[in-house]
């Protein structure tokens, strides 16, 4: 019995985020969804943070920035880890967590540096069990935006018991 304690809060940790229902700034004719939450920075150009079509939700690629004052964090751990947490904070709102992650895209400027960091974090989040992880695509770029380090966009399901409530 015990051993099922875990995953039972879990699941019950995961119901209470999708407790408050996220409403949907925008729903297209043929039914997509757009969202921008109010309590995460605002979007610098014409672009959405999140996307539901169905019971699929995609957010756009997340950076390093303190949802509290719009700032970057700090180059390095802080910068990555904030990336990944703004996307899993948006999963979240929407519904989905971390477990529901179908795939992860991850833009960095420097391999070599930045995509053990990535890891990190990954597990940080996911955890240590390799079953966990979902797929990932990383990739080195020339630039991104702002001359930023990382990027990083990921695909969410919110299908089964949490989908319900979204
Ligand atoms: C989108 O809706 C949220 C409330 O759900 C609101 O706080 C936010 O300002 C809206 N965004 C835009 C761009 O209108
Ligand atoms: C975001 O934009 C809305 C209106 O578009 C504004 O009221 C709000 O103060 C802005 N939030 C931040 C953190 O700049
Ligand atoms: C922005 O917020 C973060 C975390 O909330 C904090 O560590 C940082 O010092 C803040 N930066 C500024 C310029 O206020």
């Amino acid at each position: 019995m015990y051993i099922r304690l875990p995953l039972i809060a879990g699941l019950l940790l995961g119901a209470l985020g999708t407790n408050a229902k996220l409403e949907p700034n925008y729903t297209s004719p043929a039914g997509v969804k757009i969202f921008n939450p109010g309590d995460f920075f605002n979007v610098t150009g014409p672009w959405s943070l999140m996307s539901q079509a169905g019971d699929t939700l995609y957010i756009a690629g997340m950076r390093g920035i303190y949802t509290s004052n719009s700032t970057l964090a700090p180059v390095g751990m802080p910068r990555v880890r904030q990336a990944f947490q703004n996307m899993a904070a948006l999963a979240n709102m929407a519904g989905a967590d971390i477990t529901s992650c179908l795939r992860v895209v991850v833009y960095v400027t420097d391999m070599y540096r930045y995509r053990p960091m990535c890891n990190q974090v990954q597990i940080e989040l996911w955890g240590d069990d390799p079953n966990k992880y979902p797929p990932r695509t990383i990739i080195e770029v020339d630039r991104l935006n702002d001359d930023d380090i990382v990027e990083v966009e990921g695909t969410f399901w919110l299908g089964g018991s949490s989908g319900m409530l979204v």
